[in-house]
């Protein structure tokens, strides 16, 4: 395989989407090579039509069920697309990937950190990213971002609360402030343990301040392939 392949991670309302359509839209003007934006679940009709379904199910799904589906979907993306682009030498660029699984079912969600490793490596095939970009940005700072307010409760525990109702809204709320914890705990054990690969860039820095940082790592790989 002789393309590139680069994917973000973080929590809800850390930027990811944007800082995708950023550096697709940057390498699509400056490199001349196929650029392909991928965002997980998705991509490909299974995984379009198991991100449509998990979306749509009021109640949650059974964590096995919910990891299995997750890497069904990316089973196909891998197969399908990221491996044929990346022998083809595009450049692919993923919001989200297999360690989205790793923190949010494993460390979030507390599945067996052996089984999801074991489940992402059936459905990665040993296909990773060059770099992994982690928007890294405190809790209470994405839910604010992602249109919630906090409050206090009794016991005095931060809990968003949802300003308007919408779906992304009301996943939040329903997974709690020490879920998001969790979620950014694991993210930053991943990168500490991996660190050839993860780039941490604080999220909370002016969009184009993290594009910039983003974009230098980006650069600096290229010259060194
Ligand atoms: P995201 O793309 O961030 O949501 P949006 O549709 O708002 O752009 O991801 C959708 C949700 O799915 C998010 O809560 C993270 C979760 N998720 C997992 O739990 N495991 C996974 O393997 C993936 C890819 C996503």
């Amino acid at each position: 395989m002789s393309g590139l392949f680069i994917s973000f991670e973080g929590g809800e309302g850390s930027g990811k989407t944007t800082q995708t359509d950023l550096l697709v839209a940057r390498l699509e003007a400056e490199t001349g090579r196929r650029v392909v934006r991928l965002h997980e679940p998705g991509g490909t009709p299974l995984g379009e039509y198991i991100r449509e379904w998990v979306k749509a199910q009021g109640a949650p799904l059974t964590l096995p069920a919910e990891l299995l589906l997750f890497v069904a979907s990316r089973a196909e993306l891998v197969q399908r697309v990221i491996r044929p682009e990346l022998d083809a030498d595009s450049i692919v660029v993923a919001d989200r990937y297999a360690d989205s699984t790793t923190v949010y079912q494993g460390h979030a969600r507390g599945l067996p950190l052996k089984d999801v490793r074991a489940a992402n490596a059936i459905a990665t095939g040993g296909v990773w990213p060059d770099l992994t970009f982690l928007l890294d940005v405190l809790p209470d700072a994405s839910l604010r971002r992602a249109g919630l307010q906090m409050s206090f409760d009794e016991e005095g525990q931060v809990e968003p609360v949802p300003r308007a109702d919408d779906s992304t809204k009301r996943r939040f709320e329903e997974l709690g402030a020490s879920f998001h914890r969790r979620v950014r705990e694991g993210y930053l054990r991943l990168a500490k343990a991996e660190p050839e690969r993860w780039v941490v860039v604080d999220g909370q820095q002016p969009v184009e301040e993290v594009h910039a940082q983003v974009w230098e790592r980006v650069q600096g790989l290229q010259r060194s392939m």
